[in-house]
């Protein structure tokens, strides 16, 4: 176990409040008869439920910090540093369709670096925090991301653009050619939840194009935390910016960018 910080605390608090208002709505959902329209309504009314649980969570404990979050978009805080980037729910169609595997996720961004990140599943209880110099953690044992070294044996975890998607055509060139060298590519549908397992060591690496700040800023920092490599797939760190993501072990990062740049 590891002593967390008042930072980390507080987070922690807002994803787990957070997380109990996802499982209470969870919970409903199966017993929803209805149709697929109020469904969805439904599962949005979740999602906002859920994230005014984490905002007032957040702005108790921290009442000058600014806000990026899903639903409500960016809010200027009196410290202008410091600003909270938050999903309140990452994996909306597993959710929607009674499948326990989505998140809450939280992070800090300080000055445009990121400081500190939570993810939070629910259903497995299942809690996962890193602060930036401190190392990243899964219910308070300490994270490392795999050792694994070579491609043939490496399994990893994707994100699939929608049809329509200028990326996605893209996307199903370096399927192939991921899938026709790796031990196997997984599509689990909750981005922060994918850079988390990559921080655990289930994935040897995760990529996927078109991502919102929110799904990644705090799993860029467990990732990081837990000694694996974040860039976007171009190898820079625009991450945030363009909504490319490449997040690995280190001996893994450079060849899978590799063959994801040979597929343009
Ligand atoms: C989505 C999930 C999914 C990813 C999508 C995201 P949402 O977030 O992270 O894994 O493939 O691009 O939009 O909509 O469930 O919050
Ligand atoms: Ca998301
Ligand atoms: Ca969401």
């Amino acid at each position: 176990m590891t002593t967390q910080s008042a930072l980390i605390t507080v987070m922690v608090a807002a994803a787990r409040k957070a997380g109990r208002a996802l499982t209470r709505d969870f919970g409903e959902l199966e017993n929803l008869q209805v149709s697929q329209k109020s469904q969805s309504d439904f599962v949005s009314q979740a999602d906002h439920r859920a994230e005014r649980v984490a905002r007032t969570e957040l702005a108790r404990a921290r009442p000058r910090y600014g806000f990026l979050m899903e639903e409500s978009g960016a809010t200027a805080g009196a410290d202008t540093s410091n600003r909270w980037i938050v999903d309140p729910l990452d994996g909306t169609t597993n959710f929607l369709h009674g499948i326990p595997h989505f998140a809450v996720s939280i992070a800090l961004e300080r000055d445009v670096d990121l400081v500190a990140g939570v993810v939070y599943n629910p259903i497995s209880d299942e809690l996962y925090w890193a602060e930036k110099g401190k190392g990243a953690f899964l219910n308070g044992r300490r994270l490392r991301v795999s050792g694994r070294k070579i491609l043939a044996p490496a399994l990893f975890a994707t994100g699939i653009p929608f049809a329509w998607h200028r990326d996605h055509k893209l996307f199903l060139r370096q399927l192939e050619k991921v899938m026709a060298v790796a031990a196997g590519v997984r599509r689990f549908g909750s981005a922060a939840l994918d850079l988390a397992y990559v921080a655990a060591g289930r994935y040897d690496g995760f990529w996927e194009t078109g991502l919102s700040p929110w799904d990644m800023a705090a799993g860029i920092v467990l990732v990081r935390e837990a000694g694996g490599f974040v860039s976007d797939i171009n190898g820079g760190t625009a991450m945030m910016a363009s909504g490319d993501i490449l997040a690995a072990n280190d001996s893994l990062h450079e060849p899978l960018g590799r063959l994801l740049r040979d597929c343009r």
